[in-house]
C-alpha cells in the first residue's frame, strides 16, 4: 500500500509499504476513506519530537471503512464506518477507568520510553514516534486499529467523512482546550493560534458562553477563519504588543482564561523577543515557549492557563507569576473518547463548522511531501489538508 514515511527532518516521502495485518482479537483494519496533516505532524517533520524512525508512517487523524476484524470481534463489522480517536486505549487501566484517555496505562508499547522520559508513560498513539507505541500511523490506504473495541466510534448514518474527520483530533481539542476555561458565561477568552487546533477552541469558547474572544493570530487566512468561528478581537502578533493590548481590550484586567493553541514552535512577535525568535526558529529546531509566556503574563490574576498546544520537554516559563498571580494551568494530549458522543450531537445540529478550515483535498498521497511543505509554510493560503486516499 502507500503511506506518507518520516525519514528524517523535512524528509516526508511517500513509500510502497507492506499492507498491514491482523495482530491480535481487538485488532481491525480500516481502509482509509479521509485522513488529514496536524499541526502536531509539524513538530514531527521539523526532528522536535525525539524517538521517530525512519520508515515511521504517519498520521492520527484518519477514518475509513473497516475491511478485516480479529477472531471473535463483535464491536464492528467489515463495511462499518469508523472514526478513530488518535489515542489507543486499553479500556480496562485505572486511567482509561476514569476516563483519562489520553494517559492510558496499557496501550503504550514503549511504555519505559516515556515514563523514562515523563514519570509515567501516556497513552500508545498512532503515528507518532517509537516513545508513545511506534504504531503505525493513517495517512495511508490502510491502516491496523489495536484495541479497536474501544476507542472508536461508527458513524452515524448519512453524516460524510468531511463532517466527522475532525473527531479524532482537533475539533475535541480545541473543545477541551476551552473546556479547561472553566467558562460559566461572560468570559474574556484569549486564544493565541487560528489554526486547525485555535479555530476549534474558538467555536467552543464561544458555545460555552465566552462573551469575547481575542484571538492572536497573523496569517490573513486565519484571522478570516477566527472571525467566522466567533472571535470578537483581533490581535496581530506580527505588529502589535499583544499584552498591551489584551490588557487595552479588557479594561485593564486581563483575559479571565488563555488558551495555547500553538505550542512549541511559535513564530516571533512584535518587538526584541519577537525577533530572538524569529532567529531562534530560523536558525534552530528548539522549543520557542513564546506563547506560553504570552498567554501566563496576560490572564488575569486566578485565572486559568490551557495549554492544548504541543511542548516535548522542559521549556523556561515564570513560575513567579504563576505562583504570585495564583494562576491555574491545564493541559494535556486531549481525551478524545470523552467527546465524540457530545460533539457529533453539535455537528449534527449544526452547531459547529467542521469545514470551512479545509483548504486543500487531494486523492493522491504522492501529493503528500508537498503539501506537508505548503501547510508547514502555511503557502497558498493553507490552513488544513485532507486527503482521500481510497
Ligand atoms: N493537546 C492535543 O491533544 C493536541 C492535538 C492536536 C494538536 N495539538 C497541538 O496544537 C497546536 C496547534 O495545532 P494546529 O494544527 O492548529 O497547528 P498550526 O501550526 O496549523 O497552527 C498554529 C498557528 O499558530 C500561529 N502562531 C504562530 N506563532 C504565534 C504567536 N507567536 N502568537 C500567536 N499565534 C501564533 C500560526 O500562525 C498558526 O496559524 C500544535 O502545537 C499541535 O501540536 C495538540
Ligand atoms: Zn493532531
Ligand atoms: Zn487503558
Amino acid at each position: 500500500m502507500k503511506a506518507l514515511c518520516w525519514h528524517g527532518k523535512n524528509d516526508i516521502r511517500c513509500d510502497t509499504v507492506p499492507d498491514p495485518q491482523i495482530e491480535d482479537g481487538r485488532d481491525v483494519i480500516i481502509k482509509v476513506t479521509s485522513c488529514a496533516i496536524c499541526g502536531s505532524d509539524l513538530h514531527l517533520m521539523d526532528g522536535l519530537m525525539p524517538a521517530m524512525e525512519s520508515g515511521d508512517v504517519l498520521g492520527h487523524e484518519f477514518m475509513g471503512e473497516v475491511v478485516e476484524v480479529g477472531a471473535g470481534f463483535t464491536k464492528f463489522r467489515k463495511g462499518d464506518r469508523i472514526v478513530v480517536p488518535f489515542n489507543i486505549n486499553c479500556g480496562e487501566c485505572r486511567q482509561c477507568k476514569l476516563g483519562n484517555w489520553s494517559v492510558c496505562e496499557r496501550s503504550n508499547r514503549n511504555a519505559e520510553m516515556a515514563a523514562a522520559q515523563f514519570g509515567y508513560t501516556t497513552a500508545g498513539l498512532f503515528g507518532y514516534s517509537h516513545m508513545t507505541g511506534g504504531y503505525w500511523g493513517g495517512q495511508a490506504e490502510y491502516v491496523r486499529v489495536p484495541m479497536a473495541d474501544v476507542a472508536p466510534m461508527k458513524v452515524p448514518d448519512g453524516m460524510d467523512d468531511e463532517s466527522v474527520l475532525f473527531l479524532t483530533d482537533i475539533l475535541p481539542t480545541g473543545w477541551q482546550g476551552a473546556e479547561h476555561c472553566e467558562i460559566q458565561g461572560g468570559e474574556t477568552i484569549a486564544v493565541w493560534g487560528a489554526g486547525p487546533v485555535g479555530f476549534f477552541a474558538i467555536q467552543a469558547a464561544k458555545l460555552m458562553g465566552a462573551e469575547r474572544i481575542i484571538a492572536i493570530e497573523t496569517v490573513p487566512e486565519r484571522i478570516a477563519l477566527a472571525r467566522k468561528a466567533g472571535a470578537t478581537d483581533i490581535i496581530d502578533f506580527a505588529k502589535e504588543d499583544v499584552f498591551e493590548r489584551i490588557k487595552e481590550i479588557t479594561n485593564g484586567q486581563g483575559a479571565d482564561g488563555v488558551i495555547d493553541c500553538v505550542g512549541m514552535e511559535a513564530s516571533g512577535g512584535h518587538g526584541l523577543s519577537g525577533l530572538v525568535t524569529t532567529l531562534q526558529e530560523k536558525l534552530t529546531s528548539t522549543e520557542r515557549p513564546i506563547v506560553l509566556a504570552e498567554a501566563i503574563k496576560a490572564v488575569r490574576p486566578c485565572g486559568i492557563v490551557s495549554v492544548p498546544g504541543v511542548y516535548g520537554g522542559p521549556v523556561p516559563i515564570n513560575m513567579g507569576s504563576i505562583v504570585q498571580k495564583g494562576l491555574t494551568m491545564k493541559s494535556g494530549q486531549t481525551h478524545v473518547k470523552r467527546y465524540l458522543e457530545p460533539l457529533t450531537k453539535l455537528i449534527q445540529t449544526g452547531k459547529i463548522d467542521t469545514t470551512s478550515l479545509i483548504t486543500h483535498r487531494s486523492t493522491n498521497l504522492a501529493d503528500g511531501p508537498d503539501l506537508y511543505k505548503t501547510f508547514k509554510e502555511k503557502a497558498d493560503g493553507c490552513v488544513k489538508v485532507v486527503f482521500h486516499p481510497n
